[in-house]
């Protein structure tokens, strides 16, 4: 567990990040989008391969964390996070965080973080949101904490036309391997094995030949599928700002920061989060 959950993070610090203010100047259009307003769930609590510490919410309680942010199209200016990237974008809670716990409903005051979209890669990763905030209070239920501090969220994030044109090329796929590859495959196999030992070897390349594209669009189709949204994700798109079209975010994990065993930092997985577009534009007029 503890190996797959450092895999893990090792793969979230290769990424590069790419600051979305490298978009070109904002238009008119753009200055409507300039926050956009999302409701945050953090679901805090103990999660299959986590550093935290043994005794942390070992009773499997958890903190379900409502509030509303606004993500900005101005720079953070705060110190740079080596998770979310260099010239961050500026993420400010638009609500106290709550919880309740048996002593009743507790509020948590949160600082502003900064956040930063990584490009998808074509047929291969979705894009990535990343930000942190920065809870100025810790928060406790029974043997599960929030911590006071940053706290770090990151999620795949998805475009629709990045989702149409993706299950179009793996809807090509599949029929090409259904209809084509498999259908000759069968008939190769069944012509190699009628053969006599002579014969089977000029026809052995050909079977060959085909059990190779069989295995390319399996693994193609594979690719495009980690590209996509998982079936079953639902989830309702909204805007950010810079990105043109409607964004659709998956839930995702939740982590802090601690100081390495050996030397630099280490994530230890927190709970999970998800997020729901709020309509500020229809609120205001
Ligand atoms: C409820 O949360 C508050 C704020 O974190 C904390 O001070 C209090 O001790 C908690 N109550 C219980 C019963 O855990």
């Amino acid at each position: 567990m503890q190996i797959s959950a450092a895999i893990i993070m090792l793969l979230v610090f290769l990424k590069t990040t790419v600051s979305p203010l490298s978009s070109p100047v904002p238009t008119q259009k753009a200055e409507a989008a300039a926050r956009c307003r999302w409701r945050l769930l953090l679901n805090v609590g103990r999660e299959e391969g986590t550093w935290m510490p043994e005794d942390w919410g070992a009773s499997g309680s958890r903190l379900a964390i409502p509030l509303l942010v606004d993500f900005e199209a101005t720079r953070s200016n705060l110190d740079d996070e080596m998770l979310v990237g260099r010239n961050s974008l500026l993420v400010s809670p638009a609500s106290d965080a709550t919880f309740i716990n048996e002593s009743g409903e507790q509020r948590l005051q949160v600082n502003p973080g900064g956040w930063s979209v990584e490009p998808p890669k074509e047929g291969k990763s979705p894009a990535v949101l990343r930000f942190w905030l920065d809870f100025g209070e810790g928060g406790v239920k029974r043997d599960t904490t929030l911590p006071a501090g940053k706290v770090f969220f990151t999620a795949a994030g998805w475009m629709d036309e990045e989702i149409e044109v993706g299950n179009k090329a793996r809807n090509k796929l599949v029929e090409l391997l259904e209809n084509d590859i498999l259908v000759n495959l069968k008939a190769a196999q069944a012509d190699y094995d009628s053969s006599n030992p002579i014969a089977k070897i000029a026809k052995l390349s050909n079977l060959v030949g085909l059990s190779t594209a069989r295995d390319n669009a399996v693994g193609r189709i594979r690719s495009i599928d980690a590209s996509l949204p998982k079936r079953g994700d639902v989830m309702k798109p909204g805007k950010f700002p810079f990105i043109d079209s409607r964004f659709r975010i998956a839930g995702g994990g939740l982590c802090v920061k601690r100081p390495g065993k050996m030397m630099g930092s280490e994530y230890h997985i927190l709970g999970t989060w998800s997020c729901t577009p709020v309509e500020v534009e229809d609120e205001e007029q």
